[in-house]
């Protein structure tokens, strides 16, 4: 082998192992953070999201089966119906009014005893579980948002950036309900505390 293809050689070995060498250190680095961010996550856990109350409304104003419909201040439409007498919070359920499908807006229907969506049939039960149409199939139910009642008023509750934006207010839907219609566009009016 002449002198040039011997040195030839040689640094090809030198780059070889500076390659191999590289290689190690960048996988050991990746392997380090990976387990820095696993150990940062398990000493550290996220930290839940501040919650608030927000007042809707006082608990006397639900008759047994009447629902009432809330907007919170940040937009959110809420349902919030009572499904038996009495003033304590499992009394009442309070259910996002949004449909999980393709955001429609869903109605209780006191007479079936359950939340319904005319925009493509969806049902829900009381508790905002789907059992029919589109958002059972894809095992989307309404959101559930806790409830509690304080001196026969009813709070729901909410993230507390939420509670900062102020008051929510109660509203009823204008127009029709059934379906075909698609009652997402139809205007919203404030209704005044009784
Ligand atoms: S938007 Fe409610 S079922 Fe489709």
């Amino acid at each position: 082998m002449s002198d040039d293809a011997r040195a030839e050689t040689a640094e090809r070995r030198q780059a070889m192992g500076w390659l191999a060498r590289f290689g190690m250190t960048a996988g050991l680095a990746a392997a380090y953070g990976t387990l820095a961010a696993f150990m940062g996550r398990f000493l550290y856990p996220a930290r839940p999201q501040p919650r608030g109350w927000l007042y809707v409304s006082e608990a006397r104003r639900l008759k047994e089966g009447a629902s009432l419909r809330y907007r919170t201040p940040s937009g959110a439409t809420v349902n919030v119906a009572r499904q038996r007498p009495g003033d304590d919070p499992d009394a009442f359920v309070a259910l996002s009014s949004t449909c999980p499908h393709l955001g429609c807006q869903v109605h209780w229907e006191p007479h079936n005893n359950r939340f319904f969506c005319p925009c493509h049939n969806g049902v829900f039960t009381p508790d905002g579980t789907a059992i029919a149409g589109p958002p059972a199939e894809a095992g989307q139910s309404l959101l559930r948002y806790p409830l509690k009642i304080e001196r026969g008023l009813l709070f729901i509750e909410v993230p507390l950036s939420e509670v900062a934006q102020g008051p929510g207010r109660l509203i009823e839907l204008d127009g029709p309900q059934g379906p075909g219609h698609d009652p997402c566009l139809c205007a919203a009016r404030p209704v005044r505390e009784a």
